[in-house]
């Protein structure tokens, strides 16, 4: 099979953006983090683009961000969390590549998260946003072609895994 784009879904930390570097690394593609390119963009924080803004105006530069940067081949681009709830979204990432969604343990993610407090939408209590998040997220990244529980695995060992999966 060839792969045009090798895209990364999947909760807060649950490694999008560690794997996809080092996927990157691997294969000699681009590694493109959606949540970097918006903040470039728009030459500002994701954190204050919630703040100034609200979560639907974010979501709506999500959308574009994706979409120009899924126009693009041969790149491994790692998403936010969120960008999977929107349907035009999902749509976007399977027309243009190979959708890999990266699962953790609740603990896990929480553990991981607990180093970077930035993140809009887990302010207040960290344990029950996680736990709140996911519950209303329980089947939001089944729509992937593949998924993989990172939870007792290496970056390498995932790294190459998602190779053998995407047929890379
Ligand atoms: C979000 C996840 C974040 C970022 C924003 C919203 C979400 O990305 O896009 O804070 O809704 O899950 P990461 O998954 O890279 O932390």
């Amino acid at each position: 099979m060839t792969t045009s784009n090798l895209v990364l879904v999947g909760f807060m930390g649950t490694g999008k953006s560690t794997v996809g570097k080092k996927l990157a690394e691997r294969l000699g593609w681009q590694f493109q983090d959606s949540d970097a390119v918006l903040e470039d963009e728009q030459q500002t924080s994701i954190a204050d683009l919630f703040r100034q803004y609200g979560e639907a105006h974010f979501r709506t530069l999500e959308s574009k961000t994706l979409e120009s940067l899924l126009a693009q081949r041969g790149q491994i681009v790692a998403t936010g969390g969120g960008a999977v709830l929107a349907e035009e979204n999902r749509a976007c990432m399977l027309r243009n590549g190979f959708v890999v969604a990266l699962k953790a343990s609740p603990e896990t993610i929480i553990h991981r998260v607990s180093a970077d407090i930035n993140r809009p939408l887990l302010q207040g209590n960290l344990e029950e946003r996680v736990h709140t998040l996911l519950e209303q997220r329980k089947s939001a990244y089944d729509f992937a072609h593949a998924m993989i529980d990172t939870t007792e695995l290496t970056t390498d060992q995932i790294v190459d895994l998602i190779i053998q999966q995407a047929n890379l």
